[in-house]
């Protein structure tokens, strides 16, 4: 078995020999060559020895993989694995499918002794799918930064759990992560805080970084969903312009955390050009066909006592300044959907009522994603109480543990299905995925610490489509096992602790 749990549709008889741990590798032309690429490297890694397919010795078993336009053709990730006596094929109709097919090989090949020079694979047919099109996991680089090789990497784990979405939370109060150029104040001011310790803190990402991180994840199959946090969340863009706040007071870039009153003024025109300006850029600089724009946890406290606000409110006849919000957002997800982009938004946003096909993120409950779902949207479920990373694992040791807890063992239960949902909705929730705020998390080793192994569960119940408590329980410590041969950093089962 492996992780995420694969179906085995058939078990063959005999062994598959790899004489001197060596495969002669026979990749389909037109196909990538990142596939080939990552073949060679992390099977490399494990011990097995890839060889050209034409120089070397027809005795050497193959590892053949080609495009099969008629391979689960339903299914646009699934993959064919048939290792028999004679060697190894694997297929998809897909390029996507190929490189999940690859992961498998990596546990596959984990899994077999290569230590003498007689190692063997026992036979089989695998085919295999996931049973939602969204697995996600986010990254906050805002609250601490992290720089381009510490997201190459995490995009490595990524793609090990075959997690297809990364969602890259790059603006919020306490930094401004992208450099927009004709916009310089944004990283220039807006990238940088003076930390409790008087120490100047923050970072930010070229567009040559953004590119580097974009390549990196197409070969590894994930699409980045950048988000632009508004109109709240927004300390270090007030810090750059603080005009756009309703008090046009001067302020600083908050090294401290919470929920702050300052957020952007709704009711000037040129909180839009600005607004625009941004998302111009990003949506240029991402190709992809998501966007996120945020749209939580807004405060009334400027926008009730702000002329231009309350102006808003009359002039579009709107119920309150609580009604500010909705109508923020609207307005913002109808420019990305004019722009070809999908909008997502954090649950808040359907106080509006944001164009058709506005992708909904259900974070403050199960119940949001639910309602979200009856209401026609396209869901992502993020209930915090079994998606949010930050929270404390549980137990002793924790560095720097956060107030609310959530032990693997809630992971491994969340089904991504809302309970309350009817069957005629169902296909509105496109998948779920994790989220890592990093108020409390500043170095790498804490990073993956965190994300380890909870996104092994999370991962397995997405592909799965549901908990598979006991076929992940069985599986973990040899997953874990793998994970730190490849070096990462983990919280160990509690057994072992
Ligand atoms: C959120 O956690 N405020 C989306
Ligand atoms: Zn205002």
């Amino acid at each position: 078995m492996v992780l995420p749990p694969a179906k085995i549709v058939q078990a063959h008889k005999g062994e598959l020999s790899l004489p001197n741990n060596q495969m002669r590798l026979d990749i389909e032309e037109g196909i990538p060559g990142f596939i080939k690429h990552r073949l060679k490297s992390e099977l490399g890694f494990l011990g097995l020895d890839m060889l050209h397919p034409e120089v070397t010795s027809q005795s050497i078993p193959a590892l053949r993989g080609w495009l099969d336009p008629d391979c689960l053709p339903e299914h646009p990730e699934g993959y064919r694995i048939e290792i028999s006596p004679g060697g190894i094929t694997f297929s998809s109709s897909t390029v996507l499918g190929l490189g999940h097919a690859c992961t498998t090989l990596r546990y596959l090949v984990a899994k077999v002794d290569l230590s003498g020079k007689k190692a063997s694979i026992q036979p089989m047919i695998l085919e295999d799918w996931p049973s939602y099109a969204w697995r996600g996991m986010h990254l906050d680089v805002a609250r601490h930064f992290f720089p381009v090789e510490t997201i190459k990497r995490y995009l490595d784990i990524l793609a090990l759990h075959k997690i297809n979405r990364f969602h890259w939370h790059l603006t919020d109060d306490q930094g401004w992560r992208l450099e927009i150029p004709i916009l310089p104040r944004l990283t220039e001011i807006g990238g940088w805080r003076t930390g409790a310790d008087g120490k100047k803190y923050g970072g930010f990402y070229t567009a040559q970084d953004v590119k580097e991180v974009l390549i990196y994840a197409q070969y590894l199959g994930i699409v980045v969903v950048p988000e632009i946090e508004m109109p709240g969340h927004v300390r270090a863009l007030l810090a750059a312009y603080p005009d756009l706040c309703c008090t046009e007071e001067a302020q600083s870039v908050p090294s401290t955390w919470g929920v702050f009153d300052d957020v952007l003024c709704v009711g000037r025109e040129e909180t839009f050009r600005v607004v625009r300006t941004i998302l111009d850029y990003v949506c240029e600089l991402f190709p992809g066909k998501y966007v996120h724009f945020g749209g939580d946890e807004v405060p009334l406290k400027r926008w009730n006592a702000c002329p231009h606000c309350q102006r808003t409110v009359m002039e579009e006849y709107l119920l309150g300044t609580a009604s500010l919000q909705g109508w923020f957002t609207t307005r913002i997800a109808a420019y990305l959907a004019e722009k070809g982009k999908i909008a997502i938004g954090w649950d808040e946003i359907l106080e509006g009522e944001p164009p058709e096909g506005t992708a909904i993120m259900a974070w403050r409950s199960e119940e949001h994603g639910a309602n979200a779902a009856k209401a026609g949207y396209p869901v992502i479920m993020s209930p915090g109480r079994y998606c949010y990373f930050d929270h404390s694992q549980g137990g002793d040791g924790e560095p720097e543990a956060f107030p609310a807890v959530l032990p693997l063992e809630r992971v491994l239960q969340f089904n991504p299905m809302p309970p309350k949902l009817d069957k005629a909705h169902h296909s509105n929730i496109l998948g779920g995925q994790a989220n890592l705020w990093t108020e409390r998390i500043a170095t790498p080793e804490h990073l993956e610490y965190m994300l380890l192994p909870r996104l092994t569960a999370l991962a397995s119940n997405l592909w799965h489509g549901k908990p598979d408590e006991g076929t992940v329980r069985a599986e973990l410590p040899r997953h874990l096992e793998l994970l730190s041969r490849l070096g990462y950093n983990y919280r160990a089962l509690e057994h072992d602790r």
